[in-house]
C-alpha cells in the first residue's frame, strides 16, 4: 500500500480539509462515538452536534444512560425524531449493563446483538471508538464506492451491496482506522455529494469510473420501480 492508494489519497485530504472538531472527537470515548453514530443515522452532523452536547451533559456516560428514567432519554432526544432510537439506544445501555460489565462491547457481533445497531454502525463505532480495522457502508459510502468503481445496479439490492461491503474492504488501509472512517464520510457528505458532486475536489478523481466517464448523474443507480 502506498501513497497513491484510495485510503492514503483519502486520508491525505481528510487531514487537509475533513471535520476535526466535532464534539465527539474530544474528547472521544466508545460511548460518544456510539451516541454521535446514533444520532447520525438519521441527522445531519450540524443538528446532531447541539443535541449531542445537551445530552452528554446530563447523561455522560454508559452507566448514567442505563439508569435514567425513560421520559429522560426521551426529553433529550425531543426535536430530532425516529424517537424508536433513543428507546433503542436505553434498551442497548441496559443491556451492556447486564452483559458487559456497563460497558460497550470491543466485539462486532456483541455490537450488533444490541438493539439500533447495525453492520455499519457496529463498524463506526469500532473503528472510532479503538481504531480497530473494520469497514463500513452507510448511505453516503455506498454513493462514493457506487461511483468510484462504477457499479451499476441499485445499491439496495443483495446483490450490489454485498459487492460493495467486499469493495469496502479491500480499500481498508493499515493504520489510522478512526481518521479513515471519518474521512469516507467527510468525503460523502461533503465533496461527493448526491445531487452536484465537487470531483474538482476530491482525491479519488483521477481514476473514479463516474467521474472519468461523466457518469457521476447515473451513479449510483436509483431504486427500481
Ligand atoms: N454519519 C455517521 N457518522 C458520522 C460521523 N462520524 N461524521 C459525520 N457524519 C456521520
Ligand atoms: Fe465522487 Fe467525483 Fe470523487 Fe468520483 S471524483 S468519488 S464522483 S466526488
Amino acid at each position: 500500500a502506498g501513497d497513491d492508494t484510495f485510503a492514503a489519497r483519502l486520508l491525505a485530504w481528510f487531514d487537509v480539509s475533513g471535520r476535526h472538531d466535532l464534539p465527539w472527537q474530544h474528547p472521544r470515548s466508545p460511548y460518544r462515538v456510539w451516541l454521535s453514530e446514533i444520532m447520525l443515522q438519521q441527522t445531519q452532523v450540524k443538528t446532531a452536534a447541539p443535541y449531542f452536547e445537551r445530552f452528554v451533559a446530563r447523561l455522560p456516560d454508559l452507566p448514567a444512560l442505563a439508569a435514567a428514567e425513560q421520559d429522560t432519554v426521551l426529553g433529550l432526544w425531543s426535536g430530532l425524531g425516529y424517537y424508536a432510537r433513543a428507546r433503542n439506544l436505553h434498551a442497548a445501555a441496559k443491556l451492556c449493563v447486564e452483559r458487559h460489565g456497563g460497558e460497550l462491547p470491543r466485539d462486532l457481533d456483541a455490537l450488533t446483538a444490541l438493539p439500533g445497531i447495525g453492520r455499519s454502525t457496529a463498524a463506526a463505532i469500532l473503528s472510532q471508538a479503538w481504531g480497530d480495522r473494520h469497514a463500513i457502508l452507510d448511505g453516503n459510502v455506498k454513493r462514493v464506492l457506487a461511483r468510484y468503481h462504477g457499479i451499476d445496479g441499485f445499491p439496495g439490492l443483495p446483490a450490489v451491496e454485498k459487492r460493495l461491503w467486499a469493495l469496502a474492504e479491500s480499500h481498508l488501509p493499515p493504520a489510522r482506522m478512526t481518521d479513515y472512517t471519518q474521512a469516507q464520510m467527510d468525503l460523502g457528505a461533503t465533496v461527493c455529494t448526491r445531487a452536484d458532486p465537487a470531483c474538482i475536489l476530491c482525491p479519488l478523481q483521477n481514476d473514479c469510473v463516474a467521474r472519468v466517464h461523466g457518469r457521476t448523474a447515473e451513479l449510483p443507480v436509483p431504486k427500481p420501480g
